[in-house]
């Protein structure tokens, strides 16, 4: 067990690692999803058009798309399974509870949700495998994988919060 009065450069250069590789295959599932090619826009005209909208256009459609979603997803899944089983048992959610006590019912739900998750992801990989996705359920194929990566993104962002506050520390996930 890792001291408790300092941040354990081990663990959280393993974090760090994990992390940044789950972000660089998750990137890979949400540009298999966005249009192939999109006009230049302002950062603030960027924030109104929504995601939504865009997909309407994911390109290329059917059966190149299809492969291309699920290949990314894979590779996500693969490593998503191996990241969860990590931190279900890797003890440092366990070290920053031990810590700050208060974090426990947020880590608790938090760890709840990766069955869910990984099952989301088996779905969409099922789906997109079949590569003989009518034109709206494309649509539909492209805005689930869209939301289940901003899903993905947001359980990690309070995961590493939790862990930013038992630690203590700026793991530099906060903004991506
Ligand atoms: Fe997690
Ligand atoms: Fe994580």
């Amino acid at each position: 067990m890792p001291s408790l009065d300092r941040a354990d450069p081990v663990i959280l250069g393993h974090i760090l690692h994990e992390h940044h590789e789950l972000h660089t295959l998750l990137q890979s599932v949400r540009e298999a999803v966005e249009p192939a090619s999109e006009a230049p826009q302002q950062p603030e005209q960027k924030q109104r058009s929504s995601r939504k909208g865009s997909l309407a256009n994911c390109k290329p459609e059917p059966p190149a798309g299809c492969q291309r979603i699920a290949a990314a997803l894979s590779a996500l899944r693969d490593h998503l399974a191996e990241h969860f089983r990590q931190e279900e048992t890797g003890g440092f959610i366990e070290e920053s509870l031990a810590r700050l006590p208060r974090l426990a019912a947020e880590a608790r739900r938090v760890l709840s949700e990766h069955p869910d998750l990984l099952a989301e992801a088996d779905r969409l990989i099922e789906q997109s495998s079949r590569g003989d996705i009518p034109a709206t359920g494309w649509t539909t194929l492209c805005h689930d994988v869209d939301q289940f990566a901003s899903r993905l993104l947001d359980h990690e962002r309070r995961e590493n919060n939790v862990v930013q506050q038992g630690y203590n520390e700026d793991l530099g996930l906060g903004d991506e």
